[in-house]
């Protein structure tokens, strides 16, 4: 029986984790929990599987100590720490946060090296290349294809798009997801940061990482090997079998949920609308630029919940991150972890304080 610590159990992921582990109850005992302010849920959680629980990320090296897995289920920047932490600790990582494979996860992968901990992808098209590679060998590989969805706008125009609402932009057609991670689809934003996280996972230069829009989302990623064939992986869109199959790696059971039978399944490959969706250009203009993961990352981070608070229009989103692309990418990139964080900080000071002059200068307009 293998111990489970999971942070963010309140959340998407948190909780189609504990799907998984209801599931198989002989297999995994969880014995931490945590959320951000979902008290009421997370006190639930933790009286039915008899867990500790913790509102906040304080006092997780605690909570990780007794734990083999830890899942880590919170979104953005913040979640950063909790991969930090489980690694020094010698643990298997479960790690659904891209962000922080993105933005560090080669310092991730050296403290994992360092302290015999392990990372595995909880993103369904990173576990989907990890899961050809387990069956096929990773010799096979030549170059990938991540699979997306379009999101809830696909097939719009940048006219079309200037006023749409919170709710249009959170309104996945294939996947029930959180909030930050539902809108990172809205914008593509997503499918560049898992381009960064899959790079630096599995040591693909962004030129052999390619996009395929796929309104499906039963293909998750495809491998291109090196006798010019593709390896597609399909599945249901169903996180539980991504998560399963991180949790019972390598030796895995039945399948728990059903399988996709492709009696009436369409599968189209389409290609993604660069000018309207102009983030996915900005792979090709800035992904040779060290720095780009993490201003992206830092900017996006600030973008979407101005966004998500109803401060920001869908497309200021790009015009913001675009700006900022001018003030940081050619800053001197940092050498270590912890040049990463103190620039992260950088920005983020950087551009709250703007917000915060913005309003002082709007206050004394008035
Ligand atoms: N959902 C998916 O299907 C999916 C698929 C692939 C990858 N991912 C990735 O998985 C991560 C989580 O996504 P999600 O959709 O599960 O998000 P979510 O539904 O918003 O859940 C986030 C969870 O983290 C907690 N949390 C949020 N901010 C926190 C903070 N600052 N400190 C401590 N806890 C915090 C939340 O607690 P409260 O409930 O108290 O707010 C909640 O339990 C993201 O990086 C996302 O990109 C998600």
């Amino acid at each position: 029986m293998k111990t489970v610590a999971i942070f963010g159990s309140t959340g998407s992921i948190g909780k189609q984790s504990l799907e998984v582990i209801r599931a198989f109850p002989n297999d995994f005992k969880v014995i931490a929990l945590t959320a951000h302010s979902s008290a009421k849920l997370l006190d639930a959680q933790s009286k039915e599987f008899g867990a500790k629980s913790a509102l906040g990320l304080k006092n997780k090296e605690e909570l990780i100590a007794n734990a083999d897995y830890v899942i880590n289920g919170v979104p953005g920047f913040d979640g950063l720490g909790i991969s930090i932490a489980a690694l020094k600790a010698g643990k298997i990582l479960l790690s659904a946060n891209k962000e922080s494979l993105a933005i560090a996860g080669k310092w991730l992968k050296e403290i994992a090296k360092e302290n015999g901990a392990k990372i595995y992808p909880l993103d369904s098209e990173a576990s989907a290349i990890w899961q050809l590679m387990h069956e096929h060998g990773e010799d096979i590989l030549s170059s990938v294809t991540l699979t997306c969805s379009g999101g809830p706008f696909l097939g719009k125009t940048t006219d079309e798009l200037a006023n749409v609402t919170i709710q249009q932009a959170l309104d996945h057609p294939t996947w029930q997801m959180g909030p930050k991670v539902s809108l990172d689809s809205a914008t593509l934003i997503n499918k560049v940061l898992e381009v960064c996280e899959v790079s630096k996972l599995f040591n693909i230069p962004f030129s052999k990482i390619h996009i395929s829009v796929h309104p499906q989302s039963l293909v998750h990623s495809m491998v291109h090997t090196k006798t010019g064939g593709t390896k597609m992986h399909i599945t249901q869109n169903d996180m539980r079998l991504f998560i399963s199959y991180a949790l019972h790696y390598p030796n895995q059971p039945e399948p728990a949920w059903p399988i996709l039978r492709a009696k009436r399944s369409e599968m189209n490959f389409l290609q993604a609308d660069e000018e309207t969706f102009r983030s996915i250009k900005w792979l090709k203009q800035h992904g040779g630029n060290p720095n780009f993961p993490i201003v992206l990352n830092a900017l996006n981070d600030i973008a979407t919940s101005r966004f998500l608070n109803g401060d920001m229009k869908f497309l200021e989103i790009y015009d913001f991150i675009e700006a900022g692309f001018e003030k940081w990418l050619y800053e001197m990139p940092p050498k270590t972890l912890e040049e990463m964080i103190e620039f992260h900080e950088k920005i983020t000071n950087e551009h709250s304080n703007t917000a915060s002059r913005g309003k002082v200068l709007a206050s004394q307009a008035k």
